[in-house]
């Protein structure tokens, strides 16, 4: 029989750190995975990646509050820690880092991470301060928790980006590992605001992805022109109904850089409202 034990919960960046210093002294492999909680199963598949590959896994849990604006959801982003501890300890997590907003930004705290060039299209443009919330909270929980490996969802394509150029410009001493995005058997990108979706919002979420499928199919028949693939996937969307677009981004995989050709590996990035509810995917074509 499996043996379940629940994940220790450290609040504070002094003990989170010595419990990563002490692990490593003996030569375990550490592994984190940066979350804001309310977890689920996209989550958990990067514990499972960090169980597989390091000797002590820490899950940090927090609502970084310099990664919303101010009009967006960061009062009613759901905060879950029990029930997330519980789902944790199915998955071998061995510390949960849960710091309150004081612990992470006492007053007088200034500092911004600004990455640069990857930072600016894309999410970057539609909401200016966001990547630079996510880059400085991420530096500053991969110095509490100086972990060997941090593991990230693909789900969060442009994230990756900005967090591998933050780890490389600032020569942060963590590998990263990005994992593939998992998918509700209808196609639906797993995300925590998949749950402020009602019934009717939440079946026509899934032409976000049936939308990139269709893309992919074309490409894989031979279409290479980004605009006729755009199109297609425009009507699609307007056919389903009730899906507002933001962007669909076509991109040389690994970057931001736009493509109007396919010629090689590329991304395609797209965002989203349905209803109140902002949706970001993507997958890689060609
Ligand atoms: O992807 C997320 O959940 C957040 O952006 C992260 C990386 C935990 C930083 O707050």
């Amino acid at each position: 029989m499996k043996t379940v034990t629940s994940p220790t919960i450290v609040r504070t960046g002094e003990d989170i750190r010595q419990v990563v210093h002490d692990a490593q002294r003996v030569g375990r492999r550490v592994g984190v995975v940066p979350t804001m909680g309310a977890l689920h199963q996209g989550h958990l598949s990067l514990v499972d990646a960090a169980r597989e590959h390091c000797d002590l896994v820490v899950v940090t849990v927090f609502v970084n509050p310099t990664q919303f604006a101010p009009h967006e959801d960061y009062q009613r982003y759901p905060r879950e820690l029990d029930s997330d501890a519980a789902k944790l300890a199915q998955h071998g997590c061995d510390y949960v880092f849960a710091p309150s907003v004081e612990e992470m930004y006492p007053d007088g705290f200034e500092t911004s991470i600004d990455v640069g060039s990857v930072a600016l299209p894309y999410e970057g443009e539609r909401r200016p301060t966001h990547f630079a919330g996510v880059a400085t909270v991420v530096l500053k929980l991969l110095s509490l928790v100086p972990a060997d490996a941090a593991f990230f969802g693909q789900k969060d394509y442009q994230q990756t980006l900005v967090v591998g150029q933050m780890i490389r410009d600032l020569n942060v001493p963590t590998d990263l590992v990005v994992c593939p995005t998992v998918r509700e058997s209808d196609g639906l990108a797993m995300s925590s605001r998949n749950a402020y979706l009602d019934e009717d919002q939440r079946q026509r979420a899934t032409a976000l992805s049936a939308s990139m499928q269709l893309a992919g199919r074309m490409v894989d028949r031979g279409e290479r022109d980004v605009a006729t693939l755009r199109r297609a996937m425009e009507s699609h969307l307007a056919e389903v109904g009730g899906v507002d677009v933001d962007y669909i981004a076509f991109v040389r995989a690994g970057t931001v850089e736009a493509v109007e050709t396919i010629a090689g590996e590329t991304m395609v990035l797209i965002a989203a409202r349905v209803g109140q509810t902002r949706l970001i995917d993507n997958m890689q074509i060609g």
